[in-house]
């Protein structure tokens, strides 16, 4: 079997880009290439740093670089592996934390705000509900493992909940405990690029393609329950659905 060093492009000594950043970008390559496959495991950084003659603080540096372009995961224990893309079956009202966790990986929120407050006129006809109903919003930056993946706003009626601090890590499972989850959902995906304020929270590019998916979420009675935007970073999540012929 060819050793990594083999696949990877040749790093330049005399080239005035560091090192580590020519040994991310031809790690990054052949993860592109296929040279590495997705849950491919890589040698452990000694022998990685032996094999190229670069120290291992260069081969450390290069690795975090793509495990925060969400491209490596580190498992604690087992080593560091290729990220499968996360494929997210369109058809299937599941939640960011299932989805995350059906794939191995582990959901994981920062907060960005939690707030009371009522349906404004624009949200009133989406929501359908009345202006003024009263309504917690949840704003987080939404991770597996290391890696950023989204920027969701969620916006829940708060009948569907007992209070604002009843969401801990999963905004579905609250839902859930409430008897609230919702059983259906209008969901609607469009390509967008991301401002530099929102490619700051994703650790992207301001420019870099995004995908913004919106869920209108409804409970067995056909009444709303949530409508959240996700903003998703479009180099780590493909959106699959399977699709039948009309009958
Ligand atoms: C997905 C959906 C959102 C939903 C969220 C709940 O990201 N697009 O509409 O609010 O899952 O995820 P969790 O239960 O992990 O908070």
């Amino acid at each position: 079997m060819n050793s990594l060093s083999q696949k990877l492009r040749p790093l330049d000594g005399s080239s005035s880009q560091p090192l580590y950043q020519q040994l991310q970008r031809s790690l990054r390559d052949a993860i592109d290439r296929r040279l590495l496959a997705p849950d491919d495991a890589l040698p452990p950084e000694r022998d990685l740093a032996s094999e190229l003659s670069v120290s291992r603080i260069t081969v450390r540096k290069a690795i975090d670089g793509l495990v925060t372009e969400g491209l490596l995961v580190r498992r604690q224990g087992s080593g560091t592996f290729v990220c499968a893309r996360v494929e997210k079956n369109f058809s299937k009202l599941t939640s960011f934390s299932e989805d995350m966790r059906a794939r191995g990986r582990t959901p994981r929120s920062v907060w960005l705000r939690r707030a009371e407050g009522t349906v404004t006129p624009e949200e009133a006809l989406s929501l359908r509900s009345s202006p003024g109903t009263p309504v917690y919003r949840f704003h987080r930056i939404r991770f597996a493992d290391d890696a950023p993946m989204a920027i969701e706003y969620s916006t829940v009626l708060a009948s569907c909940l007992p209070s604002l601090e009843a969401v801990e890590s999963s905004l579905y499972e609250a839902l859930e405990k409430s008897g609230n989850r919702p059983v259906r959902a209008l969901q609607r995906l469009r390509a967008m690029l991301f401002s530099a304020e929102q490619a700051e929270l994703l650790r992207a590019n301001e420019g870099d393609a995004g995908l913004l998916v919106e869920r209108l979420g409804f409970l067995k009675d056909g009444n709303a329950v949530e409508f959240s935007q996700s903003w998703y970073r479009g180099d780590t999540y493909d959106f699959v659905a399977e699709l039948s012929a009309p009958t």
